[in-house]
């Protein structure tokens, strides 16, 4: 699995890592195994957050005696993100994961509270232990540019943002601005939530060709394409330890210059949005 440094403190994060929203909507071993199975295979990246129901507790139990080997990320929801609501907010989430400190804790998304409030408590996180590194999700540039303004430059750990094949609207302005100011961007929702290009397309056909060339999945030339840039990581959820071994492997796959412009040709990036959806 391929390690790049993440955040100021550069830790060495895996391109590819763990998301895991929904995780506790099916069978709950299941996902608890491919959670480990993740790990096990160099998906150390574990991402949640206070809003998806059960993921947190489900979490404890798959990296129970291994929290060291863990890069854990759970986020306030915007609602919660006060000053002290925030530190309240972690508390519980520590309390849920049954750990002492989170190595990342991300503003979900930008919300009432000003943004000040929601830095000053991340940072008394920090300074509490609580928290190794502090971030913010689904921000667009004006977000990001008042949050350098706030914290100063190097203070941002990443960016968590939508970015798929068929969704790639952040490279026309927040990808830029985070390689621009060194903030690494994660991307989630690597198979569109569960929507991915079958065969049945022509860009789908061209996965296809490729992965046939290395041997590989569909699947896993997609996370490699998204992760193809040194300033990008990639979550992808999966509840089945046969699908978390298959993301894994995409860890170790390296696609040509040739292929990946074939992939960029076939999923345009589309015209530039007015904003970025709020999940
Ligand atoms: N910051 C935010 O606002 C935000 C928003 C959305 C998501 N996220 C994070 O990003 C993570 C990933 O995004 P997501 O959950 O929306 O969706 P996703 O990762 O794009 O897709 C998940 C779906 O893909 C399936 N899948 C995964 N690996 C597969 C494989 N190898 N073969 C076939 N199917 C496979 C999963 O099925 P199985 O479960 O059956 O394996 C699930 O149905 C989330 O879990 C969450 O941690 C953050």
């Amino acid at each position: 699995m391929e390690l790049r440094s993440f955040g100021a403190n550069k830790s060495r994060v895996p391109v590819i890592g763990q998301g895991t929203w929904n995780i506790d909507n099916g069978d709950r071993e299941a996902a608890i195994a491919a959670l480990r199975v993740g790990l096990d295979l160099g998906m150390t990246h574990i991402d949640t957050a206070e809003m998806y129901g059960d993921a947190e507790e489900m979490i404890a139990e798959a990296i129970a005696g291994r929290r060291n080997e863990v890069f854990l990320v759970s986020k306030v929801l915007p609602q919660n993100a006060s000053r002290s609501g925030t530190i309240a907010a972690c508390e519980r989430s520590l309390a849920r994961l049954q750990t002492d400190w989170l190595d990342c804790y991300l503003l979900h998304w930008r919300g009432e509270y000003p943004l000040e409030e929601t830095i000053e408590a991340f940072r008394r996180l920090q300074s509490d232990g609580k928290i190794r590194s502090w971030g913010v999700s689904n921000f667009d540039v004006p977000d990001l540019a008042e949050a350098r303004d706030i914290a100063g430059a190097g203070a941002l750990a990443c960016n968590q943002v939508l970015y798929h094949l068929e969704q790639r609207a952040i490279e026309h302005a927040v990808l830029p601005w985070c390689e621009k100011h060194g903030v690494p961007v994660v991307g989630y929702s690597p198979f569109g939530h569960g929507r991915f290009p079958g065969s049945h397309t022509s860009a789908g056909r061209v996965l296809q060709e490729i992965a046939a060339r290395h041997n590989a999945t569909p699947r896993q030339v997609a996370l490699r394409f998204l992760v193809r840039r040194p300033s990008l990581f990639t979550i992808p959820k999966s509840s089945r330890p046969e699908h978390a071994a298959e993301n894994a492997q995409a860890g170790d796959l390296y696609l040509s210059e040739a292929e990946l412009a074939s992939i960029d040709e076939s999923f345009p990036r589309g015209p530039r949005p007015c904003e970025l959806p709020v999940l």
